[in-house]
């Protein structure tokens, strides 16, 4: 059953969900099943989602439930563990990462103030663990004066994480003097309708190189060669029949003459002509 059937079929603790999250989540948090991680949660509501991540995640997932109401502590049970306390102080957290470590998941769907996500974001995110994802909810609530932002709002966690974006690319930009820790540890931002999700990984000098032939593309410009693109139909035609074994028998041909002594000695003079053009 997808997660959105699970969520569709529930008759135990109510949840609110957008249904475009349903995707979302499947495609983050797949990797996590019936693995031993911690997924913290911030804002329960009455317990719904905690219950879905348990079903989702399976029996060695730790779930850690962070709410500013007292009543959610009821929402306790295996697997689940419940702080009381609001998501902007900074020790609750501390005491919650004393306690039960680095989360390999956070979700954030808490009060959805601007302000209040973007203290947890800047006090959590850094202890997510290597391979985790932060989620933020809801956010088309940044668009939202009510909630301590707006569009374009210096605020608005929509508007800060498109300058995470920029930080993600800092190693690219004026020899990485600009490089963050968050930056560093980003390996992917999505921003999707109302939900955004980082990738957490590590910094890595990223390495290119070009792979491949050169030659091939060379003879199969010039004029008369058969295209070293056509590859036999299921059923070919003469003529592609024939264009095709004209192009494997150049193939072949190459294969030796790269393999001869002569090519292999005048390899640096063809390396310096490519160069040179
Ligand atoms: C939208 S509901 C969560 C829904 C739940 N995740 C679900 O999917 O069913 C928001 C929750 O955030 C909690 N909340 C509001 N302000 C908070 C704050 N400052 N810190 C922590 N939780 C807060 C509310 O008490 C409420 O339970």
């Amino acid at each position: 059953m997808t997660l959105f059937g699970d969520f569709l079929r529930n008759d135990h603790r109510r949840s609110h969900k957008w249904h475009q999250y349903f995707p979302v989540y499947e495609r983050h948090l797949e990797r996590f099943r019936n693995r031993h991680v911690t997924l913290m949660e911030v804002g329960l509501g009455e317990g719904g989602s905690l219950e879905m991540w348990k079903r989702y995640l399976g029996p060695f997932v730790r779930i850690v439930g962070i709410d500013i109401e007292p009543l959610c502590m009821r929402l306790e049970e295996q697997q689940i563990h419940i702080r009381i306390g609001s998501q902007d102080d900074t020790t609750l957290l501390a005491r919650v990462l004393d306690e039960f470590g680095p989360p390999d998941i956070f979700i954030d769907d808490g009060s959805h103030i601007q302000q209040h996500i973007n203290t947890t974001f800047d006090f959590m995110y850094q202890h997510v663990a290597k391979n985790g994802v932060y989620i933020v909810e809801d956010l088309h609530a940044a668009y939202w004066p009510n909630h301590g932002a707006g569009p374009s709002h210096p605020e608005s966690f929509i508007e800060r994480a498109k300058g995470f974006v920029d930080e993600m690319h800092a190693q690219y930009i004026g020899h990485g003097t600009g490089r963050t820790p968050l930056g560093d540890r980003t390996t992917s931002i999505h921003f999707y309708d109302s939900i955004t999700v980082f990738e957490v990984g590590e910094y890595r000098p990223q390495a290119h190189s070009i792979q491949g032939d050169p030659l091939l593309f060379e003879i199969a410009a010039a004029p008369g060669m058969p295209s070293l693109a056509v590859t036999p139909d299921p059923v070919p035609t003469p003529a592609q029949q024939g264009a095709w074994e004209a192009a494997e028998a150049l193939r072949r041909e190459l294969a030796l003459l790269r393999a001869s002594t002569s090519w292999k000695v005048t390899a640096p003079l063809r390396a310096a002509k490519r160069l040179f053009r």
